[in-house]
């Protein structure tokens, strides 16, 4: 397991790190949503060189945090609703809509979310919540799939995500996983494009700084899907490793490669002790 960890050095003469690490951020301050506490600090796992895991939206601005708190104000609730109808919609050569079979409704899948992505013993596959979607699609409904990171998959998956809120991220990284999982943490420390950085750089050793007009988070994906204020419009995580990759200008990794899929599983673990927090929102 070798790690090629830098310091922000190199970052830093860049100079594009600003500003003191905890001056505006309220590191006590507690999500609660819709009457529940949820965890957004913990003691991080053993494989990491930080004490402890932080969600994104600690570090967001008071206004940005309280339109997660409340249901009603949370914009990503519209697209849950808009994934609701579609789930109730008949599509495909079988005649078949997801409630046809899940009788219960989207709520048999409360924990999901926390465990993924995982392994797929059948398939032979790791998953993320997009296999499982298409694979209902095509599979058992006879429908096409669906585009990942476009508007009706995210919707999806934030409607599946949502039944796991406030569960305790605990995502596999041993056992048939763990090539990939050695895979993805390898990625996650290698410099890259034209700033020559990896995630580590901004996500492991700066969060708390300021870049631009953004304050740093540690890059925890507990909370996708994620309605941007920025784009007005839920965000897949893959969505946002392109975007991440796209502003030290890299060439981005397509969105359902290996590289992408293998860097989810690590970035994912890397919440484990954290919450379901989806959908969420961030600037
Ligand atoms: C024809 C019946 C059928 C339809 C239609 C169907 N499913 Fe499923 N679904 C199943 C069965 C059976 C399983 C368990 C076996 C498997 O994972 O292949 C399952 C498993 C799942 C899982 C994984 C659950 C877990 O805990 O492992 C998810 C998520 C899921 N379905 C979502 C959906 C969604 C979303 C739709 C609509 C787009 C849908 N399903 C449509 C029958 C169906
Ligand atoms: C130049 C610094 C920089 C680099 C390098 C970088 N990011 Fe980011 N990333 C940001 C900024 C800025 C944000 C938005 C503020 C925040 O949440 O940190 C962000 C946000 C994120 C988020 C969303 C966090 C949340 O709570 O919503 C994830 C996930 C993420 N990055 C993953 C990655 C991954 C994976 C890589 C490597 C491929 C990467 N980032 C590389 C700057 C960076």
């Amino acid at each position: 397991m070798k790690k090629i960890t830098l310091s922000a050095t190199l970052a830093a003469g860049l100079a594009i790190f600003a500003g003191s690490a905890s001056a505006q951020v309220d590191l006590d301050a507690v999500l609660n949503v819709e009457g529940m506490d949820i965890t957004t600090r913990a003691p991080a796992a053993d494989f990491l060189d930080i004490d402890e895991v932080i969600s994104g939206w600690v570090y967001r601005t008071k206004e940005t945090q309280a339109l997660q708190m409340d249901d009603f104000e949370n914009p990503g609730m519209i697209f849950v609703d808009i994934a609701m109808d579609d789930w109730n919609t008949v599509d495909g050569s079988e005649g078949k809509s997801c409630a046809s079979c899940h009788t219960d409704g989207p709520a048999e899948f409360a924990g999901l979310r926390a465990e993924m992505p995982r392994w797929n013993e059948e398939k032979g596959s790791l998953f993320n919540m997009e296999d499982y979607i298409n694979l209902m699609r095509v599979e058992y409904m006879g429908a096409e799939p669906l585009k990942w990171a476009k508007p009706r998959m995210d919707a999806m998956v934030a409607l599946i995500s949502l039944q796991s809120r406030g569960d305790t991220i605990n995502v596999a990284i041993d056992g048939p996983v763990s090539d990939i999982w050695e895979q993805g943490q390898e990625l996650y420390f290698t410099r890259v494009g034209q700033l020559d950085m990896s995630c580590a750089n901004c996500h492991e050793d700066s969060y708390g700084l300021m870049i631009r007009a953004d304050r740093l988070s540690q890059g925890q994906s507990n909370g996708f899907p994620t309605y941007r204020l920025k784009n007005a419009k839920l965000n897949s995580i893959q969505a946002r490793f392109k975007g991440c990759m796209s502003n030290i200008r890299a060439e981005p990794y397509a969105i359902g490669s290996e590289e992408f899929r293998a860097l989810e599983l690590y970035v994912a673990s890397r919440g484990n002790g954290l919450s379901v927090e989806g959908p969420s929102v961030r600037n």
